[in-house]
């Protein structure tokens, strides 16, 4: 008995195939193409992120035998929002990415209106391009014969998982999942609905959104003449976060989990009570059980980390590989007062200005590429300390995603934040985490205790150095951040 797990990630789609043990026994990966109409703007195409799909899905098949299959999980980027047409299914525009800034300026109008405390009291989150409301609104002010067909019903809304379902089932199913639809800003957070507060606001009709499904337990069938000759059981969704923190284990209220993707994002388990932040951080929806039940989570959302690793090596091309990045810093001892805030799309929590821009500070006619590419790791261990220092301070710090595998990375995080880093054997928590949620919802486990027997420690990193000299860094860091705020109104 093995599942078989979709991740679709904003740089590429990942398929896991993983066993009863909680073994990843099979993997395929698909990359896709990034957009960049202008600048601050990443969109997506729906039909390449299903291309992806199929690619990745296919080339694990080819691995494993598929009779041992019993259901499919998904996981997602969130708040990336998709339209499509709900007969033949192809999208009339690009998927807006949730690193999109586009709608600054809807942001501020919204906030100068006056609406902010009321989206935050029902949402938990706060007005920043960053959420999928002000990118649909941006839809119906800029592009109103498409958003026409959206009022009239012929298009469908939603997330990459309801896109994705609505392919694996030939549109029968327009459904997504209480952690998806909390981070569209027209979600009411505690009620666990869809607001029609909120959809009149952002003028978004309620009837051109998913229905809301329990986060584990059948939901639909795959076509098998659609989606890989698979007829399974969809029974895990869940946006890819918050899939990481169930794939972590993290079920206990105060348990939390840091994922370097292509952001960062340190979530912690909050029990069943939203528990609001002074201090920037998002209050979201982690999982709801079938019989109801919602966890809630505490996230601070960094836009901009293992991107700013991928920049170095599409963008400036001073590195050929992510994976090559720890040997290169490894090079020099320190960044030689290097500092680069990679705020590529603007700053998420703590700091929330989609104004701020990429920034790099003290260079010199010594400085070389391994001085820029440590600082981009440092940066990396800095932006998670900031948010982490408007947590609660836990005993460890649980890391995943890619960057994990980086074991300067890995310990350059543990001096910077003072607290041990704590790396499990498997670091694709994310398509884990989907892949847990269909098993729990198939009876391939049948409790989250098993779930927790599967966790294993790779290695633990403890704090070294000198710690004056690790504060040291930290506040030249904090001043630089500072200096990339604000730039694009500059
Ligand atoms: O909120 C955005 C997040 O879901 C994207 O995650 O892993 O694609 O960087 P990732």
């Amino acid at each position: 008995m093995s599942i078989l797990a979709i991740d679709a990630g904003t740089t590429g789609v990942t398929a896991v195939v993983v066993s009863t043990e909680g073994h990843i026994t099979a993997k395929g990966y698909q990359e896709f193409r990034q957009h960049f109409p202008r600048p601050g703007w990443v969109e997506h195409s729906a039909e390449e992120i299903w291309q992806a799909t199929l690619e990745a899905t296919r080339e694990v098949l080819a691995q494993v035998d598929q009779s041992e299959l019993t259901a499919i999980g998904i996981t997602n980027q969130r708040e990336t929002v998709v339209l499509w047409d709900r007969e033949t299914l192809s999208s009339p525009r690009r998927a807006i990415v949730w690193q999109d800034r586009r709608t600054a300026d809807i942001c501020t109008r919204l906030r100068d209106e006056g609406h902010e405390q009321r989206v935050t009291e029902l949402t938990g989150l706060r007005l920043d391009p960053y959420f999928s409301g002000t990118k649909l609104m941006w839809l119906a002010e800029h592009e109103p014969h498409t958003w026409a067909l959206v009022q009239s019903g012929r298009y469908a809304v939603g997330t990459v998982d309801s896109y994705l379902i609505a392919r694996m089932t030939r549109g029968t199913w327009h459904v997504t999942d209480v952690s998806n639809a909390s981070r569209t800003l027209l979600l009411d957070l505690e009620a666990g609905e869809w607001s029609d507060e909120l959809c009149s606001l952002f003028g978004v009709p309620r009837d051109a959104l998913p229905d809301l499904v329990p986060n584990w337990g059948e939901v639909a069938p795959s076509d098998p003449a659609v989606f890989a000759g698979l007829s399974l059981p969809i029974a895990g969704i869940a946006g890819d976060q918050q899939s990481a923190l169930f794939g972590q284990t993290c079920f206990a209220e105060g348990e939390s989990k840091c994922t370097y993707g292509t952001g960062s994002f340190i979530l912690t388990n909050t029990g069943t009570t939203v528990v609001r932040s002074e201090a920037g951080l998002l209050s979201t929806a982690a999982w709801r059980s079938p019989e109801g039940e919602t966890t809630y989570a505490l996230e601070g959302a960094i836009f901009v980390t293992g991107a700013a690793v991928q920049w170095l090596r599409d963008g400036l091309q001073i590195v050929g590989s992510a994976e090559e990045t720890a040997a290169i810093a490894a090079t020099v001892p320190d960044t030689d007062g290097v500092v680069f805030v990679p705020a590529l799309t603007g700053l998420g929590a703590p700091h929330w200005d989609p104004h701020a821009r990429g920034t790099i500070l003290g260079i010199t006619r010594g400085t070389t590429r391994a001085h820029l590419v440590r600082a981009t790791l440092e940066a990396i261990a800095f932006e998670v300390r900031d948010v982490l220092e408007t947590m609660p301070e836990a005993a460890a710090v649980r890391v995943d995603g890619g960057a994990a595998a980086n074991d300067l990375l890995c310990q350059l995080q543990a001096d910077q934040v003072g607290l041990p880093v704590e790396r499990p054997k498997i670091v694709e928590t994310t398509a884990l985490g989907a892949a847990f949620l269909a098993g729990l919802g198939t009876g391939a486990w049948s409790s989250t205790d098993d779930l927790r027997e599967t966790w294993a420690l790779d290695r633990r990193f403890e704090p070294t150095g000198d710690r004056e000299a690790h504060e040291a860094s930290y506040r030249r860091w904090t001043a630089a951040v500072e200096r990339a705020k604000g730039w694009a109104e500059v």
